[in-house]
C-alpha cells in the first residue's frame, strides 16, 4: 500500500471555513458582520462582499492590514490573516454572489 505523507492540500485553508467561522488564529467570523452570504450588514457599516472579485477582496485587505483602510477592526482582522488565508477566503468571497 502507498503512503503519501504530507499532501499539500491538507495545509490549504478552507475559505468558506474561515468565512462562516473564523480562522481560529484571530480573525472572527466574517459572516458575523458581513451576513452568511455576504449581503452585507448596513446597521453596523460591513459593506456587501458578494461579487467582490477575489483580487478586489486582497486588495481591501491588504489595505486594512497596512492600516490604510481607516478600520480598526478590519486591521486586526487583516492582520490575524495569513497569506494563503487571505487568499482561500478572497477565492470564497468571489463565488457569492
Ligand atoms: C466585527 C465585524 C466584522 C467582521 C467580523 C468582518 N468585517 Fe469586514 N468590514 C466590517 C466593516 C464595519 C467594514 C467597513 C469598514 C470601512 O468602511 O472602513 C468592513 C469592510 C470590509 C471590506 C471592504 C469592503 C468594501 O467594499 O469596502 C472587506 C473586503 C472585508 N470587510 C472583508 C472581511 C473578511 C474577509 C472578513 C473575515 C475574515 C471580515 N471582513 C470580517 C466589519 C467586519
Amino acid at each position: 500500500m502507498m503512503i503519501f505523507a504530507a499532501p499539500a492540500w491538507a495545509d490549504t485553508p478552507n475559505g468558506q471555513t474561515i468565512f462562516l467561522h473564523g480562522n481560529g488564529n484571530g480573525a472572527m467570523p466574517c459572516a458575523a458582520c458581513h451576513g452568511q452570504d455576504g449581503a452585507g450588514n448596513s446597521a453596523i457599516g460591513a459593506p456587501k462582499l458578494a461579487g467582490l472579485p477575489a483580487v478586489a477582496v486582497k486588495s481591501y485587505l491588504a489595505k486594512f492590514a497596512n492600516g490604510d483602510g481607516g478600520n480598526a477592526t478590519m486591521q486586526y482582522i487583516a492582520q490575524a490573516l495569513a497569506p494563503a488565508e487571505t487568499d482561500a477566503v478572497a477565492n470564497y468571497i468571489s463565488s457569492l454572489k
